[in-house]
């Protein structure tokens, strides 16, 4: 069997394009524009990447991106002025602090500084909060967590009372989609380093959600026949062929794996669009909730 391969980077594709509709209607019609603000601390070249990466989305698709960079020497204070002065800002919608941050900085209390309806990366404490409760609403989930939903949904994967596993118990991914998945009534197990019997525990689910940042980790024999396989791992590995001298692959040994399972994600080009596409998502959403249009 050869799975259907569950195009991420065409999904974003389409999505933005929904988004790019909407935020110009917002305008014409409610002459509000989305705005965006990234905070950058330090020089780490993959978040400099990842930054800059969001900010020319919300320009093609209309939101007005505020890019803030901030030395490595920053201080708390300085980080958390910063925030506030953006909590006041009506022009911003959004607030997205870029982790991870500088080592000696508390980020748990820069999160908590976001002002919660501003917080777009679903990061904030009491977001986390309200999605780990049942009949709690946050105001946004987190951008990557909500890409994958988004992916089974527009793939029609059914999530009712399926065998969910999630691989990684990550404040950024693992924890969050087994929230998400819970809420949608799947049953969750999540499994981490301590976990017994793991190619056991993954062979029982109908989805299985691999985020844990090991190379093809998942072998294609853990994997149900059928089951929607969705790799959120993104592993530089060394590959002299290669022009850069490595190459990107997923937690998930994907070509193996794509003869059993039913659905796939490939690494790039799965999840990791999704991820941008959610987060110009929440950025409209807070536009219009601050416009008192939802
Ligand atoms: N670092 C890794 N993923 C993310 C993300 O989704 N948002 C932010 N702010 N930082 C990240």
């Amino acid at each position: 069997m050869t799975a259907t391969l569950i195009d991420g980077k065409a999904t974003a594709a389409q999505i933005q394009e929904e988004i790019r509709a909407e935020v110009e209607r917002l305008k014409t019609e409610h002459g509000v524009v989305p705005g965006l603000a990234t905070v950058l601390v330090g020089e780490n070249p993959a978040s400099q990447f990842y930054v800059r990466s969001k900010r020319k989305r919300c320009s093609e698709v209309g939101i007005r991106s505020f890019g803030y960079e901030l030395p490595e020497s920053a201080s708390q204070e300085e980080v958390e002025g910063l925030v506030a002065e953006l909590n006041a800002n009506p022009e911003v919608h959004g607030i997205l602090v870029q982790l991870p941050l500088p080592k000696h900085l508390d980020e748990e209390r820069v999160l908590a500084a976001i002002s919660i309806e501003k917080d777009v990366d679903g990061f904030h404490p009491v977001n986390i909060g309200r999605l780990a409760m049942k009949g709690r609403e946050p105001m946004f989930v987190p951008c990557t967590p909500a890409g994958c939903i988004e992916l089974l949904d527009r793939y029609g994967i059914e999530i009712e009372g399926k065998e969910a596993v999630v691989l990684g118990r990550s404040n950024i991914v693992g924890l969050p989609v087994a929230m998400l998945l819970l809420h949608r009534n799947a049953t969750i197990t999540i499994c981490h380093s301590r976990t017994r019997d793991l190619a056991e525990v993954c062979r029982r689910a109908d989805i299985l959600i691999a985020a844990v940042g090991r190379p093809k980790m998942v072998k294609a024999d853990w994997i149900k026949p059928g089951a929607a396989v969705i790799d959120v791992g993104i592993n530089r590995v060394e590959d002299p062929t290669a022009k850069r001298g490595y190459r990107i692959v997923g937690d998930v040994d994907f070509e193996a794996a794509k003869e059993v399972a039913g659905y796939i994600t490939p690494v790039p080009g799965g999840v990791g669009p999704m991820t941008i596409a959610m987060l110009l998502k929440n950025t409209l959403t807070s536009a219009k909730r601050a416009a008192g249009l939802l």
